[in-house]
């Protein structure tokens, strides 16, 4: 959320972002620096060489032959040495570091430590061998190869012969070694950076180092926006170019508001003026295309191909702009010019878009697999004022059947903004209140913001006023004193590893430690971390200043984008450590880095309402979750305007295919829960809702898969077809897991019909008619019908759905109901599917207490259809694997308490899609049960309309056991 509310009364079209808030390239001097070499490069392309060269006599290759080290120097300051690191790891990954040896100061090198879940493990099958010109090794797991040319320095990663990435290739390696203030700069004297300054026009100058830093101006001081940043430590930028040779796509670096096939930012046909830049800021009303920075920074890049997929993960937690440019339509080139912190980078080989995530997912972690409640719907608005208000609320939602899990509240709650303490007017009883909604099996989300007020009444800032715990201003001293909303504020340093002890103190419910701590709250209660870019309302660009001093003496420049996360972290240990044994935490955030993906959710916080911002929801929720971050989700409805009551309707069928389904407003909008609203919007909002929680097997089997894999629950076209380029640019449609839903949801209005890209030659279904649409090897669309109550969402041939189709309050209150599964044929008359349960709150899942099926169904010609059900625990040879990944193994045998939970769980309905004939008999174990049939087309012929359909009621199966059921012909 954010200010001005006097403006947020205007319609919502005439709203409009304040770029003049934020900085572009040309008024950040490191940045303006970065792009004057390499315009320089390129307008001297043909005699540009890197001055960076490895010092082949320096080359020390490890004992176990998996890493070296060796000197660099640039010819620019020969005086100046660099180290660069090079090591090969165990699963293909290579990392390349490079920092400044015994410089004036010392560079940030912590980054890596912060996102990273462990050291990774150095491959023991990987051996360099040097040159004269070169050292390289190949990966005999892998075939790839890894060479470092000595002269210039250049770094390449090939498969099969062939360049796939490459750094330094351009000659655009650059970093700004520490020197003294008085230290004359090669070429003019640094001049004011002033606001709409007139671009300088760049002769080549006389010196070579000037080419790469000496004119551009301002190094040590840099004002923008009546805010000056003193810059102590002078210019440190880093500058680095990675090419990928024929990989014509890139995806990835989120946040933006952009299209998923990234636009280009540079070259003759750039989209974007300015490179995407990665800096967490709070931008108000933020434009639904650009190339502006926002709450969140992943610095990790897809380059895609139909031969590969290949991913550089840039280890940088300062602010970082990056330009991308395909100088041909199958080449990618990135510049990455970052503020400050050593070069730490890490390339992930590929060769296939899931082994991609898979390799970031082993560095930096997998998402946490959320607890079971977050999957159904969040009720959110600034503000339920008062607990009779959230009493009413959840009573009007009951009056009229629509299901929600948690009501939210923002920060009305708390006087004068002092999180963890209730407003004794609005909120008496919140206890009461929250056991009131937690009789329906619901939760409820409090807000708790990084800003403290400064007031020595409010306890949690006297405690960590006296405890040294807060940032500290540029002096080192003392502490930092921002505007938010409780007006002067200080904020904790999470950087200090003190805090988080104290910051769990917190959130203790039982118990008294002497300090204060948040008793009146229970177990149901979660948390959402706004506001931790942090937004700080009179900072510059409305954040933090860059000189500010965290834990350790570093600045607030070297690790602005990894601070957000340090907070949502230090809160997700304190949820879970609230009970013991640990519970699974909730803890949503809106700032986010490399790492945040295994502490909870995110959202792409303070959207408009309007159809341009929901379309762009999609790709921004597809791109996270392509860098990780797959537990994300745009606001239904939009937080900025008043949606009519269509845009709403559709907003909502966008949200419930969104991994997290929140609905929230700004405080000045129009109230707009979904029982408000007229028939028939009403009603349709209502049946998109109950069509989520019916789903809720698939998008908790989805999370599972993802948190021990990384691949994201939202799966996009190119990552199923990787082969297939038609898809590679689709961000609009897209898989929900391997389950085999593919969904488009509506995001214009006015709109009765949308086409869908099939990429096979295979049958898909309508969800709701089984109506057949036949896909194309080659590819085609197939028109799917969409008018306001319908969801265009498909089946693939060959998958098995599981479903719950119970209307209920909560999805706490359908934990014993019964399932449906949905079979549709692939054109051989087969399918599989898997559904994965668990307890959805503790940790017991780790220890095999789990529910783990795999469906398959399977026809011989002239023979019977088989539809069994198996223990995917015994499939695996008693191992807990998903995706290749081994997780913690378990045995069938094992004590399964959840099991034991849901024994009688059962199986109340099967439907066959896509049958050639009508049965003659349907049996389990011999004995004869009830069907129906009904005639229509076969997936395994050409013929359109709808499927045929065989409804098996109550098989009387049950959800845990292996079972058979077989269907004669
Ligand atoms: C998260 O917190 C845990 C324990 O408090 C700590 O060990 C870990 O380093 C923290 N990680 C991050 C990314 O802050
Ligand atoms: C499918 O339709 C989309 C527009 O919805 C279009 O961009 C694309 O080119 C079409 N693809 C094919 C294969 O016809």
């Amino acid at each position: 959320m954010w200010l001005p509310l006097a403006l947020v009364l205007l319609a919502a079209d005439a709203l409009a972002v304040k770029r003049h808030d934020f900085k572009t390239c040309e008024q950040s001097g490191f940045c303006k620096r970065g792009r004057a070499l390499a315009a320089r490069a390129k307008a001297a392309s043909s005699t540009w060489k890197s001055p960076y060269s490895v010092d082949a006599s320096s080359v020390a290759i490890s004992a176990q032959k998996s890493s070296f080290t060796a000197s660099v120097v640039s010819s620019l300051y020969p005086e100046i040495k660099f180290e660069l690191e090079v090591r090969a790891h165990d699963d293909g990954t290579f990392r390349v570091r490079m920092d400044e040896v015994d410089g004036l100061r010392k560079r940030y090198d912590e980054t890596a430590k912060w996102a990273l879940i462990r050291e990774p493990t150095l491959s023991d099958a990987i051996s360099w061998k040097q040159t004269k010109k070169e050292i390289k090794a190949t990966n005999p797991k892998s075939g790839v190869e890894f060479r470092v040319q000595f002269a210039p320095l250049r770094i390449a990663l090939s498969r099969n012969g062939k360049e796939e990435v490459v750094l330094n290739g351009n000659g655009l390696l650059h970093m700004e070694h520490f020197r003294l203030k008085d230290e004359p700069s090669p070429e003019q004297p640094p001049v004011e950076n002033q606001e709409g300054e007139e671009q300088v026009v760049m002769e080549p100058p006389v010196k070579p180092n000037a080419w790469f830093e000496g004119d551009q101006p301002p190094q040590w001081e840099e004002s923008f926006g009546g805010q000056t940043d003193t810059k102590p430590k002078g210019p440190e930028s880093l500058s680095l170019d990675i090419s990928f040779p024929g990989h014509g796509h890139l995806y990835g670096l989120p946040e933006h508001a952009t299209r998923m096939d990234l636009p280009t930012t540079t070259g003759e046909n750039a989209k974007y003026k300015d490179p995407y830049r990665l800096y967490n800021l709070d931008v108000f009303e933020y434009e639904a295309d650009s190339e502006m920075a926002l709450y969140g920074a992943v610095p990790l890049v897809h380059a895609h191909s139909t031969h590969s997929t290949v991913g550089v993960f840039n280890a940088i937690g300062s602010e970082t702009w990056v330009d991308v440019d395909h100088p041909t339509s199958d080449s990618t080139e990135t510049h990455w010019i970052s503020e400050s912190g050593i070069m730490d980078v890490f390339f992930l080989p590929g060769p296939t878009p899931d082994d991609v995530f898979m390799q970031y997912a082993r560095l930096t972690g997998t998402p946490a697999l959320p607890r079971h409640f977050a999957l159904a719907y969040h009720q959110c608005r600034w503000n339920y004022i008062s607990s009779t208000d959230v009493r009413e609320v959840q009573a009007r939602f009951d009056q009229d059947d629509i299901p929600f899990d948690v009501l939210w509240l923002d920060i009305a709650y708390a006087p004068n903004h002092k999180y963890f303490i209730w407003d004794e007017k609005t909120f008496p009883d919140p206890v009461d209140m929250f056991n009131d909604v937690a009789a329906f099996g619901r939760k409820m989300v409090v807000i708790i913001d990084p800003h403290l007020k400064k007031d020595t009444t409010y306890p949690v800032y006297k405690s960590a006023s006296e405890k040294g715990l807060l940032v500290k201003p540029a002096s080192g001293s003392g502490e930092y004193d921002g505007w938010c909303w409780p007006g002067s504020s200080a904020w904790v340093d999470y950087f200090n590893p003190a805090s988080w002890d104290w910051w769990q103190g917190l959130f203790k419910i039982e118990g008294n430690n002497g300090d204060f701590h948040w008793r009146q709250s229970t177990t149901d209660v979660f948390i959402w971390n706004d506001m931790n870019e942090p937004s700080v309302f009179n900072g510059p660009e409305i954040t933090m200043p860059k000189t500010n001093i965290h834990h350790g003496g570093w600045e607030h420049r070297d690790v602005h984008n990894i601070n957000g996360m340090l907070f949502q972290n230090a809160t997700a240990q304190a949820v879970m450590h609230r009970t013991d044994p640990p519970q699974r935490p909730f803890v949503l955030s809106r700032a986010f880095f490399p790492g945040s993906q295994r502490l909870g959710a995110i959202w792409t916080g303070d959207n408009l309402g309007t159809w341009e911002h929901m379309a762009i929801g999609i790709p921004m929720v597809l791109s996270n979750g392509i860098a990780g971050m797959t537990f994300s989700g745009a606001d239904v409805g939009g937080f900025f305007g008043n949606p009519d009551p269509e845009m709403l309707t559709r907003w909502y069928q966008v949200g419930a295919f969104a991994p997290f389904f929140r609905a929230h407003a700004h405080i000045d909008t129009k109230r707009r829960e979904p029982y408000l609203l007229d028939e028939p919007f009403k009603s349709i909002i209502r049946d998109v809702i109950r069509l989520r929680y019916s789903l809720l097997p698939v998008w908790y089997t989805a999370f599972r898969q993802a948190s021990v894999s990384g691949i994201p629950v939202l799966r996009p076209q190119y990552t199923v077809f990787p082969h297939d380029p038609k898809g590679f640019s689709l961000d609009e449609q897209y898989y929900i897991g391997s389950s085999g839903l593919l969904v488009k949801p509506v995001t214009a209005p006015g709109i009765a019909e949308t086409e869908i890209y099939l990429a096979e030659a295979q049958p898909y279904y309508n969800y709701f008619t089984a109506k057949i649409y036949r896909g194309k090897r080659s590819g085609t669309n197939v028109t799917v019908p969409a008018t306001l109550y319908q969801v265009p969402l498909l089946i693939r041939g060959g998958s098995i759905i599981p479903t719950r189709e119970r209307p209920r309050r909560s999805s706490a209150l359908m934990a014993r109901d019964p399932f449906t599964l949905r079979i549709a044929l692939d054109a051989s008359e087969q399918a599989e599917g898997e559904l994965y349960l668990d307890d959805g709150n503790s940790y017991e899942y780790e220890k095999g207490h789990l529910v783990w099926r795999k469906f398959t169904a399977s026809k011989v010609a002239k023979g019977p259809l088989k539809i069994t059900s198996e223990d995917m625990a015994a499939l695996q040879g008693g191992k807990n694997v998903v995706d290749g990944v081994d997780v913690v193994p378990f045995g069938s045998q094992a004590p399964n308490a959840f099991r034991d939970a849901v024994q009688g769980v059962r199986v109340e309905n099967v439907l066959v899609y896509g049958l050639k004939s009508r049965p003659t008999k349907v049996s389990v174990g011999g004995a004869e049960i009830e069907w129906e049939f009904t005639e229509g087309a076969a997936a395994k012929s050409s013929s359109e309309g709808t499927a045929t359909i065989l409804r098996i009621r109550d098989p009387a199966v049950k959800i845990v056991n292996d079972w058979s059921i077989e269907v004669a012909f």
